[in-house]
């Protein structure tokens, strides 16, 4: 095991009809101007912003509202955030949604106290100070709720990248697996998918001697494979929509990662496809993952055949890949490029966008280090 250092201050507040304690939070961490930043309308029509806001006003905090964060979030929009929370004095940002609400707060967050442009962030440079974040939760997907990262679409270029610091850290997260039972099934899908991908992205390691990870990783696997197909039978089965949230906030707090290299290869990989195609990023990673994994499994067949029997009760390293591909398309998941609406002639620009955008070296590393023909031949395999 590798040396690391864990710190994850984030306050998590799990269980029915915890989005009432969003003002009371708010003020505990210092708030007293509010963002309440949205998405698309869910939280409209579910009823959840007018209980999140009534929460704030009965703490006679002051909030200014901004709606409209697209899945995939764009940097237009944040450009706006920042300037509203600059005029309002705002000093505390609530994201209700899912992982697109949260990472644009949090983009805002960084943004609105840094005096450079934000998306200096987005190209490498860690996020050391922003405005305190809190987020009401109503998806299991992105494990945004409790990570330091957020990702954002750079609107010119369509490029689709990550930026990291423990300043952007949720100061809490509410998480009542209530809000997610509005979910279309596909919704529900592509979030069992990507936190299944951050759990194998942790599990795909080169560090040795790693067991304590390696069983929590597939005890979280174990996890979304059994209660995953129950949510999608029945979507308002509490219990097992109790399970996947709280596997989805800890496949993604890295409590599961530490103290070993990760891969990360698929989730890029993946960016180029939601970033050209505006598809799900579940979606795109459910394509993605057996395509990378095949392509890479030669590198460590043991890794792939030990997840293959604990987890799927597979003897081999490609069965494993199978099971996991099987289980992916039973829940509704797509598995080819055409479905994610790609063509075989897009191909030359999601590589080159891939391997040498925003000032990449014509590789991306991570389990294996892979050039610009490897990811060809990824891209090509998911045809
Ligand atoms: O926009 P609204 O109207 O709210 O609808 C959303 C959106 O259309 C809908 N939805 C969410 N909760 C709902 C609901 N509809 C009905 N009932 C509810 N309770 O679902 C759609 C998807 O929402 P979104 O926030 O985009 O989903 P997700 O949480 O999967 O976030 C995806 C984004 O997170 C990034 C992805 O790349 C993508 O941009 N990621 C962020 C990470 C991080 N910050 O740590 C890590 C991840 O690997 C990922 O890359
Ligand atoms: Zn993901």
């Amino acid at each position: 095991m590798e040396n690391f250092t864990f710190y994850s201050p984030t306050k998590f507040v799990f269980g029915k009809g915890t989005e009432n304690e969003a003002g009371k939070l708010i003020k505990a961490f210092g708030g007293s101007r509010v963002l309440i930043h949205y998405g698309g309308g869910s939280v409209v029509r579910s009823g959840l912003l007018d209980r999140v806001k009534a929460s704030l006003e009965a703490e006679d905090l002051d909030y200014v509202e901004l709606g409209g964060v697209k899945p995939n979030p764009r940097s237009g929009l944040v450009y706006e955030g920042i300037d509203l929370v600059r005029r309002n004095g705002i000093d505390f940002i609530l994201a209700v949604g899912g992982g697109s609400a949260i990472d644009s707060s949090k983009a805002i967050a960084a943004g609105s106290v840094y005096e450079g442009d934000f998306w200096d962030f987005y190209c490498g440079k860690p996020i050391l100070k922003a405005l305190p974040v809190g987020t009401v939760l109503t998806i299991a997907a992105a494990g945004s709720e409790g990570s330091g990262d957020s990702v954002i679409t750079k609107e010119e270029g369509m490029f689709k990248r990550g930026a990291s610091g423990e300043g952007i850290r949720p100061r809490f997260s509410i998480l009542n697996p209530e809000l997610t039972e509005t979910l279309p099934p596909y919704q529900t899908a592509c979030g069992i998918t990507d936190i299944m991908a951050h759990l194998y992205e942790r599990y795909l390691t080169n560090s040795k001697d790693v067991e304590v990870t390696d069983r929590l990783i597939e005890a979280l696997l174990i996890t979304m494979k059994n209660e995953g197909p129950k949510v999608i039978a029945d979507p308002n089965n509490y219990e097992a929509r109790a399970n996947i949230m709280w596997a989805g906030t800890m496949a993604h707090t890295n409590s599961c990662g530490v103290g070993r290299s990760q891969d990360w290869n698929s989730h890029n990989i993946e960016h180029e496809l939601s970033a050209l195609y505006d598809c799900a990023h579940g979606a795109g990673l459910a394509v993605t993952m057996p395509a990378v994994f095949k392509y890479v499994m030669k590198h460590d067949e043991a890794r792939f055949a030990q997840v293959a029997k604990r987890v799927w009760g597979v003897d081999t390293a490609e069965e494993g890949i199978e099971a996991f591909r099987s289980f992916l398309i039973s829940i509704g998941m797509p598995s080819t490029l055409g479905e994610l609406g790609g063509k075989e002639e897009d191909i030359p620009t999601l590589v080159k966008n891939l391997c040498y955008g925003d000032g990449r070296d014509g590789t991306i590393s991570g389990f294996v280090t892979l050039n610009e023909d490897d990811c060809t031949k990824i891209y090509k395999n998911m045809i």
